[in-house]
């Protein structure tokens, strides 16, 4: 069993999925923690989970995802949490209006602490931002990520086989069970 820190449920939940189908069992603990600001995900995610560690006494991992749009220069990018909270998928669809390269990418960090020192993991899955919301599942930006024609809130649990959250806990996962087999 392994303790995954975030306050986002849509979040646990397709931790939890994805670490099914790895045979690891994932606990929610379920808490803020404190990001430092900045403009790389990895420093982000590294040094949250480092702070959180002084105040954790067991092994956890935390996730830092962003969503980067090139016609944007790569906003919102770190600043995707903020960004979704004022003003949302509206806000992006409108930043949108009238851009020919809607190509958009999310990238997912892991940060785990073992109980000595943080390793990270990366994911990315690449994509387009859709002219209108559809879909009703996921979360955050889901509506206006198109992956394949799709977008990931019309995909469902499809979503969690390509996702950056999978790809990052691909490379997370197949670590732990490399020291299982030690
Ligand atoms: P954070 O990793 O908690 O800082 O989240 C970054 C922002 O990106 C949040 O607003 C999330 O809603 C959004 N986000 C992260 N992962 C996904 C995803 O898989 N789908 C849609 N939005 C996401």
């Amino acid at each position: 069993m392994i303790y995954f820190v975030t306050s986002n449920e849509g979040k646990f939940r397709e931790v939890k999925e994805i670490a099914k189908s790895y045979g690891i069992e994932v606990e929610w603990l379920k808490r803020e923690y404190l990001e430092p600001q900045g403009n790389d995900l990895e420093e982000i995610a590294r040094i949250s989970a480092e702070i959180l560690a002084k105040e954790v006494r067991e092994k956890f991992f935390l996730e830092d995802s962003g969503l980067f749009i090139p016609a944007l220069n790569g906003f919102p990018g770190p600043y995707s949490s903020y960004v979704f909270k004022t003003v949302g998928n509206e806000g992006i669809l409108k930043l949108m209006e009238g851009v020919e390269d809607r190509r958009a990418y999310f990238l997912a960090v892991i940060a785990f602490w073992d109980g000595e020192r943080v390793l990270t993991f990366k994911g990315r899955v690449d994509g387009r931002i859709a002219h209108e919301m559809r879909g009703e599942r996921g979360f955050g930006f889901d509506p206006i990520f198109e992956y394949d024609g799709r977008t990931f809130a019309e995909m469902g649990e499809e979503k969690n086989e390509v996702s950056h959250r999978r790809r990052a806990l691909e490379g997370f996962f197949k670590y732990l069970k490399g020291l299982e087999n030690l």
